[in-house]
């Protein structure tokens, strides 16, 4: 007998693990078609009385067929929406170990504070007079951001991280042709180790990429840079602590050189969580650094946005920052709408979004803040970076860490020499720990190592949760050493929807429904 999926129930060859249920799922899993799916034309969850007979105006465009919309009862509808939400394994479901990303606990204390009517119902066009609140919000948000990294100026408005690159790098730019020197200084230097977004932005704004390359020991030199400068050169983007976890430790001596140079430094801040409170961009010879506040302060990862990606300036830089922005005159706050309005001394490059950026999560990111006080905002940071160390010191003798010389900071990276002659990849490892209940790590970036697993537990989790997936790790290790391959390249075995041609998912994506047609089984 064929099930709704149109595969065969009944006991299947390897025992009841791969029997296949009539309805598709699996105990209390539920199997969870589209809307289109299970709606019918002919239902609907409300009445609505039809609609008075008027003299049609459309001259002939009306729709000839009805729009088939799906059809369910108010209780159909309403579960089909919470069985989707079930399926999202996020931060409140489980320890989400994606590295490069901190994915931390979004407390409550925060979403109460951001649907306080004054701020969820604040519009973009309000009168001045009546959104004083959630200026001293933003005003206060900004006095926070400039004091932990120790930068005089900050650009609330860019929505997301890669946002925050390109304000950045924009406010660069326009200060290399305040100098005259726009025609000939368009080269931006970006380590191998360096996140995607780093040199597409640099690009993205005009400028041509230079790679600086990894050291042996993951961290880049500054003899390296220093190779590299000449008066072509306008910056170099360089995250800290890297993305392979370490802190650059010739950060200072980099800053130098390309100021000496007549260059800037972009400072990809991402991983911010490892050292606020410890140490300060600025004190670094930070120019730019975004801060991504869906990481360092806890502001929800939402699936895309909407984000925030404030962008702290030096000294040199704070005259381009784009508009709007709040200028304090007088103990007064003004908001700067358009750059012809901008105060003396200042030279807005321009306008990166429509309004003031997103309130919501300047309200998260400052409860963050707040409930957590200078200390607790240190200590966060420490817990985070302790945390990863006690996962590495757990996982290795099995697992292998490409640059054991340096201790890691918020997050531990794996490469895969471990699993050689194994069989199993880091992709077939990932797949595994989604049987166990975890999210899987970060995999295959950073691209400096072969087959990277880099994990970030955050300072959120408990030393039980930690000592729970440190053990769940090692018994995986184990059974891929072991030769437990099929455990591993078959995987994900428990989910309801099992291993899938990534490539195709990626490159020939099904975005629309279409209609089966009479007779075909649900695809
Ligand atoms: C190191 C690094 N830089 C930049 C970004 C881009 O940030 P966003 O996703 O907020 O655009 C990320 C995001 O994961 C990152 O990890």
């Amino acid at each position: 007998m064929l099930n709704r999926q149109g595969r065969p129930t009944g006991t299947g060859e390897g025992g009841a693990g791969d029997r296949e249920t009539f309805t598709g799922n699996r105990a209390l899993e539920q199997l969870e078609p589209l809307i289109f799916e299970i709606g019918r034309a002919e239902t609907s969850g409300v009445d609505i009385p039809a609609a008075p007979k008027v003299a049609s105006r459309l001259g002939g465009h009306a729709r000839k067929a009805p729009i088939g919309l799906p059809g369910l009862s108010e209780p159909e509808a309403m579960r089909h929406y919470v069985r989707l939400s079930q399926k999202n394994y996020g931060i409140d479901t489980g320890l989400f170990p994606l590295g490069s990303c901190t994915m931390k606990h979004n407390a409550r204390l925060n979403e109460k504070m951001a649907r306080l009517p004054g701020f969820s119902d604040v519009h973009p066009l309000q009168p001045l007079s009546t959104v004083a609140g959630a200026l001293e919000v933003m005003l206060e948000l900004a006095r926070y951001l400039m004091t932990l990294t120790g930068m005089p100026a900050v650009a609330l408005s860019p929505k997301a991280g890669a946002h925050g690159e390109a304000c950045g790098m924009m406010a660069i730019k326009a200060a290399i042709a305040a100098k005259g020197e726009g025609a000939t200084r368009n080269v931006v230097l970006v380590p191998e180790s360096a996140h995607g977004t780093n040199p597409a932005t640099a690009a993205l704004i005009g400028f041509s990429v230079k790679a600086v390359p990894a050291r042996p020991d993951g961290t880049v030199a500054v003899e390296d840079v220093k190779a590299l400068l000449g008066p072509e050169v306008a910056a170099i983007m360089l995250t800290n602590p890297n993305t392979c976890g370490i802190f650059e430790p010739q950060i200072v001596e980099i800053a130098a050189a390309m100021h000496e140079a007549g260059a800037y430094f972009y400072c990809d801040g991402a991983n911010f969580n490892a050292i606020v409170g410890r140490a300060r961009p600025g004190d670094l010879g930070v120019d730019a650094m975004h801060i991504n506040l869906h990481k360092t302060f806890s502001t929800p990862h939402g699936g895309g946005g909407p984000g925030a990606g404030p962008v702290v300036l030096s000294q040199r830089l704070a005259p381009y920052a784009p508009v709007p922005f709040i200028h304090v005159e007088a103990g007064e706050p003004v908001l700067v709408e358009h750059r012809e309005a901008a105060p003396e001394g200042t030279a807005p490059f321009g306008r990166m979004t429509a309004f003031h950026g997103q309130m919501g999560m300047y309200v998260r990111a400052l409860a963050y803040m707040l409930s957590h006080g200078a200390d607790g905002m240190k200590q966060a940071s420490e817990d985070a970076v302790l945390n990863a160390n006690y996962v590495r010191a757990g996982l290795a003798d099995l697992m292998s860490l490409p640059f054991p010389d340096h201790p890691s900071m918020h997050e531990v990276l794996f490469d895969d020499s471990w699993l050689k002659g194994t069989g199993v990849s880091t992709l077939d490892f990932a797949k595994a720990m989604i049987d166990e209940g975890y999210h899987p790590m970060t995999v295959y970036f950073p691209l400096v190592v072969h087959g990277a697993m880099l994990i970030e537990p955050t300072e959120s989790e408990s030393k039980a949760s930690l000592d729970l997936f440190v053990a769940t790790l090692r018994d995986l290790a184990m059974a891929a050493k072991g030769n437990d391959k099929e455990r591993f390249t078959a995987a994900p075995h428990h989910a309801p929807i099992r291993r899938l041609d990534e490539t195709r998912a990626a490159r020939q994506p099904v975005l629309r429904w279409t209609k089966p047609a009479p007779g075909a089984p649900a695809s």
